[in-house]
Formats: structure tokens, C-alpha cells, sequence
């Protein structure tokens, strides 16, 4: 081969017109009479090569021809505009080195043909090579810059949490132990204790980490183990919040649309959906939810009656939800059903200044929050109701000795974005290696 500038998929169009080599796998050889037509990947897209029998060297034309899927390939070509091409571009096929080709013997596992969903999932490590899945992995690490871009450039420190703890942030029944030497621990289900403790130090931080709950519900909503983005805010209340949950969705939308809308197409996301996503977002109590709930019921648009002091349901909230073009906040929610660290709201000590924000479409829940207790007496009261070990929350209990303040933060779950973002049936795509009930491998 000779040496054209190496180059990537997604830079081609820099080259229109100019020979250059890429170096990626075979994702799909289609032959038509004297011509070849190879699909190459590179990580970075996907182009469609061209042959002609008659154009190139006939050992050219037989070892592209020989190809079997997801052979790796170093190729030379020229690149040509063609409006016809998904990326606007294809390659002729000049030169090939193959770097290992896979046998036939032993071929890739993953055809184009259609797999069901427990066979894609025992060869995740390979499903990722689709064009669907590394769009969505694409989106995925968008959010996920967004949302880090979202707090630096507006002063936030990022201070992590850790994942080894000795307690309980959300309740004991979805604790993963862990053998910590002589001590019981276990993998943490939120840094929000932690982060509480950092905003006191720096003002406004965020955590962002992986995050564990032994869930053991089966549904298209949860995992085991996901990501967690929980910004905390000195002073703030639970409308200051609220206003910062509306704006960093708005902003990690809006780029996603900016930066990845030819991802969201190979996804085949309706972007119309996503355009109109803007703040100012809808904010409904809980209240007003049930009310909603309670007529809901009453048109036969749902099958039970919702009852006043219960938390909501998937099939409540994707009801909600329907209602608006945008999430929804709903917010002071019964203390009884949340968390043991909320402020009760003072006009109605029974509601706890929290929210939830309900994405479209019937996702669901994608940010819990609230304002956090700030009495020390209180704060030990509900440790003791929620029948939690005092012992291991005694650092948690200084914060309210030492210039205890009011303050607020959330936690938005990175996984239940992606798949609203993406318009994903199931939140195991949204994640390179989901962690389910019953998926530990690979
Ligand atoms: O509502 P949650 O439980 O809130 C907390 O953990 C708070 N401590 C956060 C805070 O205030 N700093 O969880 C927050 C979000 C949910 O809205 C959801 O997006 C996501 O985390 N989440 C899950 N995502 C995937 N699988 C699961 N099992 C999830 N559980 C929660
Ligand atoms: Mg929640």
C-alpha cells in the first residue's frame, strides 16, 4: 500500500477528492455482478466502499471479495462525494490489508439478520459494533458532557462521593453488601450524604459516579448498577432547584440536537419531540397529580383508582407525563413515601419539599430532589423512625451542628436520560454493559 494521510470515518469529508487510508473492520460485503460493495466501520461511522472487477488489481478485488464480517482492514481509497451515501460519501477501493480475517469456520455471531434480545445481550461485548448501539454510546457520552460542561461553566466544584459506604442513602431494602475486612459495607445507592457534606466546604458541587441498587424488579426502567450526575447547593431551596433541574435538561437536550443528530437518525429518534423541549417546564403538586390521577381514572384512561399518599407508579406517571410536550415537575410529594432526609414543607409538615421531573413519552422519573432537613432534632427523629443505624449517620448529623443551612441538590439518573433521549425501548442499551437481575455477564 502506499501512504495516504490516515484518517477517520467521521473526518472524511476533509478529503473529498484525495486518496487516504482508514483503519477499521469489514461490516458488510454486498456484491453485484463486477462490483463489490464492502460496508467499512471505523468507530467513528460507517462508508461503503466500491470495486470494480475491471478498475482495481484482480488480488485487491479477490481479498475484498474474501472478506468475511468484522475482519479487520486497513484500506486505501479515493474519497468521492455522492449525495446518494448516508455520510455523503464513498471510497474506491484501491488498496486492502487484511489484519486478521475471521474464519468461516468460526464466523461472527452477530449477522445481519435479526437476534433476539437474550442473544444480544449474551454477546453485548459484541453488539456494541452496531451502528445502533455505538450511536447510542455516542449520545450517551454527549449527555454526559453536557451535563459535566453544565455545572463547571456555572462554578460548581466536583467533588465525588464514595462507593464504599457503611449506610443507607435511600432506603435499606436495595442495599448491595459488601465484606469491607471485619466490617459490613456496601455499594452506595446515591452520594448525596456525601456531597451534602462538601457543599457545606465548597458552595455549589456536584457528584457524579456509579451508583447500586439491588432492584429486583424486572422492568425497562431499572438497573442494578447506573450512573448518577447529583448536584448540592449551599442556601438553596427547593425552587432554586428546580429552576437548575429545568435548565440542565433544556441545555443537555439542546446539545445533543447541536452534536449528535446524525446519531439520533441511525437511532431513528423523532427529533420534533426533542426541539421542543425549553424552560420553562410545567410544575404540578402532588396534589394536582392525584387530581389528574383520579380523573385519569375516572375517563377509563387508567386502570386503578390512584389514592391520595401512595408514591407514583410507572403507569401514573407515564399518564402524567402524556399531558405535557415537556417533562413535568411534580413536587411535595407525602413525606411518608420518600426519603428519611427531606424538609417537611413548612405550610404542610405532611409533604416534603421534593421533587420529581417526569421526562415525555412516558419515561418516566429521570430527577429526584428536594430540599434537605436542616433541624438536627428532626433529622435524628426520622433516622430513628426509618429504623436506620444512628451510629454510622454521626458525620452526617455534624453537618446540622455546625452551621447547619438550608440546602438542596438532585440526583438525575444518566441511564433513564439516554433512553428518553433516545427514544429507547429498555434502559439495558443505554449503557455499555447493563447490570440487571438476571444479567451479570459479560
Ligand atoms: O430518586 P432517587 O432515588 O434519588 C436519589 O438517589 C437522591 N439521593 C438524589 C439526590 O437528591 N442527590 O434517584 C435519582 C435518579 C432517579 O430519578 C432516576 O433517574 C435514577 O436516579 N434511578 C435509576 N436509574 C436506573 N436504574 C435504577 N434502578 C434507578 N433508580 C434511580
Ligand atoms: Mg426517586
Amino acid at each position: 500500500m502506499t501512504q495516504s494521510p490516515v484518517t477517520t470515518i467521521s473526518e472524511i469529508g476533509k478529503h473529498d477528492g484525495q486518496s487516504v487510508t482508514l483503519r477499521g473492520w469489514l461490516y458488510n460485503l454486498r456484491e453485484s455482478g463486477k462490483l463489490l460493495f464492502p460496508i467499512f466501520r471505523d468507530g467513528s461511522g460507517v462508508i461503503q466502499g466500491v470495486l470494480a472487477k475491471n478498475a482495481v488489481a484482480a488480488e485487491v478485488f479477490d481479498a475484498v471479495k474474501s472478506l468475511t464480517q468484522e475482519s479487520s482492514v486497513i484500506v486505501e481509497g479515493k474519497v468521492r462525494a455522492d449525495k446518494r451515501a448516508p455520510g455523503g460519501f464513498e471510497l474506491d477501493v484501491a488498496a486492502i490489508e487484511i489484519v486478521q480475517r475471521v474464519s468461516e469456520s468460526d464466523p461472527y455471531p452477530i449477522s445481519p439478520k435479526e437476534h433476539g434480545v437474550e442473544f444480544l445481550m449474551e454477546h453485548r461485548h459484541l453488539w456494541l459494533r452496531s451502528s445502533r448501539q455505538s450511536s447510542i454510546l455516542r449520545v450517551r457520552a454527549e449527555i454526559i458532557k453536557a451535563v459535566r460542561d453544565f455545572f463547571d461553566d456555572r462554578g460548581f466544584v466536583l467533588t465525588d462521593s464514595p462507593i464504599l459506604t457503611p449506610a443507607a442513602c435511600e432506603g435499606t431494602s436495595t442495599l448491595f453488601p459488601v465484606d469491607y475486612f471485619d466490617e459490613q459495607a456496601y455499594l452506595t445507592q446515591s452520594g448525596q450524604l456525601y456531597i451534602e457534606a462538601s457543599a457545606m466546604a465548597l458552595g455549589k458541587v456536584y457528584s457524579f459516579g456509579p451508583t447500586f441498587r439491588a432492584e429486583k424488579s424486572k422492568t425497562r426502567r431499572h438497573l442494578t448498577e447506573f450512573w448518577m450526575v447529583e448536584p448540592e447547593v449551599a442556601y438553596a431551596t427547593l425552587d432554586d432547584i428546580m429552576d437548575l433541574a429545568e435548565g440542565l435538561i433544556s441545555s443537555v437536550v439542546k446539545k445533543c440536537l447541536e452534536r449528535r443528530r446524525a446519531d439520533l437518525d441511525v437511532i431513528g429518534r423523532d427529533v420534533s419531540k426533542l426541539e421542543k423541549i425549553e424552560a420553562p417546564f410545567p410544575r404540578i403538586t402532588y396534589d394536582a397529580a392525584v387530581q389528574m390521577l383520579q380523573e385519569g381514572h375516572a375517563q377509563g384512561a387508567l386502570e386503578s383508582k390512584f389514592e391520595w399518599g401512595g408514591d407514583l407508579g410507572s403507569p401514573d406517571e407515564t399518564y402524567l407525563a402524556q399531558k405535557f410536550d415537556r417533562p413535568v415537575m411534580v413536587h411535595r410529594y407525602p413525606a411518608k413515601v420518600k426519603a428519611f432526609y427531606m424538609e417537611p414543607d413548612p405550610k404542610n409538615p405532611a409533604a416534603a419539599l421534593c421533587v420529581d421531573v417526569l421526562a415525555p413519552e412516558g419515561y418516566g422519573e429521570i430527577i429526584g430532589g428536594s430540599q434537605r432537613m436542616s433541624s438536627y432534632e428532626l433529622l435524628v427523629q426520622r433516622i430513628r423512625e426509618h429504623g436506620l443505624p444512628e451510629e454510622a449517620f454521626k458525620w452526617y448529623l455534624d453537618l446540622r451542628k455546625y452551621g447547619s443551612v438550608p440546602h438542596s441538590g438532585f440526583g438525575m439518573g444518566i441511564e433513564r436520560a439516554v433512553a428518553w433521549i433516545c427514544g429507547l425501548e429498555h434502559v439495558r442499551e443505554t449503557i455499555p454493559f447493563p447490570r440487571m437481575l438476571n444479567r451479570l455477564y459479560p
